[in-house]
């Protein structure tokens, strides 16, 4: 194909924050019709040189070229009126309002007559866009309403409505399922055939090589390089990325005392879950795989008292015991990691100490009832260091780190709790594969401590990679159990699709 003038060109940009170099000369080209993947660590800088691309965050330094003429980018509606829209990496919709709504805020349709919101094409036209992506939420439902992975379609179907030539799409994937993925790519492959250039971050290197083109790889902020996806393997990737060879990405340690802890008996949730019976069990890691919605959530938030239960009952150690709220899980040694990280997990306007620290303060309690300064700073900068938490200080806002990074701190929240049974949901959704490693091996040590782990993960690779045993979960039901031995990825997703 003949190759004139990019479409896009960033050249040597430089962004600093307090305390922290986010890009440093950064390079970067871009052609019509292209999918470009951004690829690099949790912290590398991806999201910060996206934001200078689509106006939310100013340059120190550098030039963007769109189309061989130098622009200057000073908000969100310049990017938008020079072709480029972004999915950002964290939901910004409204819950208060509806889908149509969210679609069409700062462009509303007005009827002409009447100069009244013109609801009727409004929700006409939002269903259509949805059904491009097979997304089948109604458009007069409120945001509030919908799942995550729904609110994910409708970032990427509001990116996609404003007729952009360039969609930024920073890990659009991290909340959908299987299916939506797959759509997903339906819809990236539609926008190129259109001529529309696409740049997509992606912790999945999977996705990278089913839908990009090419491949611009930063590290701690710096440019590294440019690969075609059809010269390059997963390791070379990882390489590139992480700066060093990856040995063993699924560390697994053999279990060395195993004892019963916790027991589920027959139970179940309002029509969602339909009697559970598990054995949870100290110093081994329960993978919990299933498909999105087949209820592994729900049992989660059952032992954690979020649920109430409708029936059945909970053993710890043999015996009934009553969780009627968190409170009283935690204080019988279970903590619970839940997946969507914004709305139960972050307080974003502390700072990456407090966060950390939030849950277990009466842990730095002493008699005169004042939090010990000294132990807590200790703590925090412990797991900063165990999970190579990228900030300039504990004392930064959590909202300033990388998404990357955030997940780390509430990983570190529930470590520090030291529980007996922790529960974690999707914990490396967002981490990048070198620190995934990082908390796999923490993972382990709990393992070893006889502490008992139920991870619920979507990642096959890594169920299979870590965990002692597997249970498999269908529509509200444990459809399996499988021991290390027998988990293989076909013999999970028969028992995830019911057979
Ligand atoms: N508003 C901000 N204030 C201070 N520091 C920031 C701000 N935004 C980003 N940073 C810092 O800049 C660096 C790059 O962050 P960025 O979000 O671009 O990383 P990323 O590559 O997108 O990582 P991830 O894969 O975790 O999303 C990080 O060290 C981050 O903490
Ligand atoms: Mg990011």
């Amino acid at each position: 194909m003949e190759r004139n003038i990019p479409l896009l060109e960033m050249k040597g940009i430089s962004k600093t924050f307090p305390g922290v170099k986010a890009l440093e000369d950064i390079n970067l080209s871009l052609y019509e019709g292209e999918v470009l993947a951004l690829l690099g660590e949790n912290g590398a800088g991806k999201s910060t040189l996206m934001k200078i691309l689509s106006g939310v965050y100013q340059k120190d330094d550098g030039k963007v070229i769109i189309q061989g003429t130098e622009v200057d980018i000073k908000n969100v509606k310049e990017a938008e009126k020079l072709g480029i829209s972004i999915i950002h990496q964290e939901l910004s919709v409204l819950p208060n309002l509806t889908v149509a709504e969210n679609l069409f805020l700062g462009n509303e349709k007005i009827n002409k007559l009447t100069k009244k919101l013109d609801r009727k094409t409004m929700n006409s036209m939002c269903k259509d866009y949805l059904k491009q992506i097979g997304c089948n939420v109604e458009p007069d439902e409120y945001v509030k309403n919908i799942s995550i992975g729904e609110m994910q379609m409708l970032e990427i179907v509001k990116a996609i409505s404003k007729n952009s030539n360039l969609i930024v799409m920073d890990e659009p994937t991290t909340a959908l399922t299987d299916t939506e993925t797959e759509n997903l790519f339906k819809v990236v492959k539609m926008l190129k055939s259109k001529d529309i250039a696409i740049i997509y971050i992606s912790h999945r290197l999977d996705e990278i090589f089913a839908i990009c083109d090419r491949i611009n790889v930063l590290r701690d902020g710096k440019y590294v390089g440019e690969v075609k996806v059809k010269d390059v393997t997963k390791d070379d990737l990882i390489t590139m990325m992480v700066g060093r060879k990856m040995e063993e990405q699924y560390p697994y340690k053999e279990p060395t005392n195993v004892t019963p802890i916790l027991k589920l008996k027959d139970i179940c949730l309002d029509g969602i879950l339909k009697s559970i019976n598990l054995e949870i069990r100290a110093g081994e890691i329960l993978g919990m795989s299933g498909l999105m919605g087949a209820g592994r959530s729900e049992v989660a938030k059952v032992i954690f008292g979020e649920y109430k239960k409708t029936s059945g009952s909970i053993e710890i150690n043999g015996k009934q015991v009553n969780i009627n709220c968190p409170k009283d899980a935690i204080n019988n040694g279970i903590a619970y990691l839940s997946e969507d990280r914004k709305k139960e997990g972050l307080i974003l306007p502390l700072s990456v100490k407090e966060n950390m620290t939030l849950a277990s303060l009466d842990k730095f309690e002493k008699k005169t009832f004042r939090i010990s300064k000294a132990e807590e700073k200790n703590i925090v900068d412990e797991y900063i260091k165990k999970l190579s938490i990228k900030t300039p200080s504990q004392d930064q806002l959590i909202k300033n780190l990388s998404g990357g990074n955030q997940q780390k701190v509430i990983i570190a929240k529930w470590l520090i709790q030291s529980p007996k049974v922790l529960i974690i949901d999707e914990p490396t959704k967002g981490i990048d594969v070198g620190a995934k490693k990082e908390i796999y091996d923490v993972l382990n040590a709990l393992k070893a401590e006889g502490k008992a782990v139920i991870m619920i993960s979507s990642d096959m690779p890594e169920v299979l990679g870590i965990s002692d045993r597997v249970v498999v979960m269908h529509e509200g039901r444990i459809t399996g159990e499988l021991s290390r031995k027998e988990a293989t990825q076909e013999s999970i997703m028969k028992l995830a699709i019911g057979e």
